[in-house]
């Protein structure tokens, strides 16, 4: 998998609790889970509120929107063994947790932008 280790928070930091922090366009929540470092996308699967502002025990997170809850463990939604969040890999560097995340995706050109839209809008050859 490509992309990047990022230094994110101390453990000092995180043992009181979830933090959140953004890469690109990204928001990524990191909270310890049974002694070790987890991080999963800060966005609930619903309506993509931020799940930092939830309440968090036991490795669950509970959505403060509408209470979707899931586990830091695996990302996986409470009672939907098929929706998970997107989870990313830890480790602990110098009393700092750093997580390997994907590489920001560039936005395209707008230069970019307007010969895609060129392109959709052109009837297909026959
Ligand atoms: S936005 Fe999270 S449960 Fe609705």
């Amino acid at each position: 998998m490509t992309g990047t280790w990022v230094a994110t928070h101390s453990i000092e930091s995180v043992q009181g609790g979830p933090m959140s922090f953004l890469y690109g366009d990204l928001r990524v929540l990191v909270a310890f889970v049974d002694g070790l470092p987890r991080a999963v996308e800060d966005a609930c699967l619903h309506r993509r509120a931020a799940l930092s502002n939830g309440i968090c025990r036991d490795g669950i997170v509970t959505c403060p929107s509408h209470w979707w809850r899931y586990d830091l463990r695996d990302g996986r939604l409470q009672g939907a063994d098929n929706l998970r969040l997107p989870t990313y890999p830890c480790r602990v560097s110098q009393g700092v947790i750093e997580v390997h995340l994907p590489d920001p995706t560039q936005a395209p050109s707008l230069r970019e932008a307007l010969l895609a839209h060129a392109r959709e809008g052109r009837p297909h050859d026959a």
